[in-house]
């Protein structure tokens, strides 16, 4: 990690000059909306570093390596960032350290995108619904007018797919991800509904236990179903569109609608990680404390982080979240809504965020004026 040039001023500040607040910043809505930069960001990133006061980027978007979506960010909005100041709605997934040598299926997003992102975190044998319809075609009979498109990065499977199989031989599924949102909902919900509906995981075998209603659990068996995890709850977010748009939580949603249809109600057990849970806020705070150990070297006891001021447009994710976080770590989170996303000024928030501002560069104003 090459220190970056305003890296080196922090670095030799005295303890006390290390401020006792940081900001956590949503991006889309927020920062950008969609590729073009929202007014004032680049102002509002570009004085708090001139002020050495810490931030991260806290998003539920994804779909990228951290690397490349701090690239785009850094072009977009002229800022110098690194990828210890980000944290995707994905990237806790890295975590899950027991499933890195096991065979994952990461739907969602573009899938060599998010393939890279998976094996960045340590997943070594990642398959993606693009991987399984280029080698299988009859899976799901409706993607063959984007298999030219698939075909141009699907990766060979580990195993091969072997109907009616459970042999050691074929492809098992130990565990499902959608790391972003779908971009054909028809393939990825086939492909997690064959993995869910199978049998422990084996593609082309259908369980008899999964689904199974008349069971006493209705259907779920933990050890006949691969787990699954999705990385964001949201149902809207702020694009290039006058209206915001389905995000995640909306495939979420028509998924839950399919797997009832199908299994007449079956439970369907999942993890939902992503704004505004608990989880994924101390992992954040995580990150931004080590970022800012980082930028001033040793950070005392004398020197707590007491304050962050969690930036963000959308109520139900970033206001939500920063209002019930209860940090483990000592800081306090204080919302701060702006009119720049989901939320559309005149109605009221489905959750009440401590302060309404017009922008991002208003509310870090607020904010540093607020801290002192
Ligand atoms: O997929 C991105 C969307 O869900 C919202 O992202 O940055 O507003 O948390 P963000
Ligand atoms: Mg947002």
């Amino acid at each position: 990690q090459i220190p970056l040039p305003w890296r080196r001023q922090y670095q030799t500040t005295p303890a006390s000059a290390i401020p006792d607040h940081a900001f956590a910043f949503d991006i889309d809505g927020v920062l950008v909306r969609s590729s073009a930069p929202l007014p004032g960001a680049s102002q509002a990133l570009k004085y708090l570093q001139a002020q050495r006061i810490p931030f991260i980027l806290l998003t539920n978007g994804g779909g990228k390596s951290e690397e490349e979506r701090v690239s785009d960010l850094q072009n977009k909005l002229d800022v110098e960032l690194d990828t210890s100041m980000i944290v995707q709605s994905h990237t806790p997934f890295a975590d899950l350290t027991d499933l890195h040598d096991k065979t994952v299926l990461v739907a969602g997003g573009d899938y060599d995108k998010c393939q890279l992102a998976a094996q960045n975190y340590g997943f070594k044998n990642v398959v993606t619904p693009g991987d399984i319809v280029n080698a299988y075609p009859d899976i799901w009979p409706f993607s063959k007018v984007f298999l030219d498109y698939y075909k141009s990065f699907a990766k060979p499977l580990p195993k091969p797919i072997i109907p009616h199989s459970t042999s050691a031989d074929a492809l098992k599924i130990d565990a499902v991800f959608v790391y972003n949102d779908p971009r054909d909902w028809g393939l990825d919900a086939h492909i997690i509904l064959d993995a869910l509906l199978s049998e422990s995981g084996y593609l082309g075998t259908v369980s008899k236990k999964n689904g199974n209603v008349s069971l006493p659990n209705k259907g779920y068996l933990q050890d006949s179903q691969p787990p699954l995890y999705y990385s964001n709850p949201d149902m809207w977010w702020a694009t290039s569109y006058h209206l915001s748009r389905l995000g995640q939580g909306g495939f979420t949603a028509a998924f839950d609608g399919l797997w009832n249809s199908v299994t007449g109600g079956a439970q369907l057990p999942k993890t939902i990680i992503g704004k505004p849970h608990q989880e994924t806020y101390e992992f954040a705070e995580r990150r931004l404390r080590a970022h800012r150990k980082q930028l001033f070297g040793q950070v005392g006891l004398n020197d707590p982080l007491r304050r962050v001021y969690m930036i963000g447009d959308n109520p139900e994710s970033d206001i939500q979240g920063a209002n019930n976080y209860r940090s483990p770590y000592g800081s306090h989170w204080t919302s701060v809504l702006i009119k720049t996303g989901v939320w559309k000024e005149g109605t009221v928030p489905a959750h009440k965020p401590h302060v309404i501002r017009e922008n991002v560069l208003d509310a870090v104003q607020w904010a540093v004026e607020d801290a002192k």
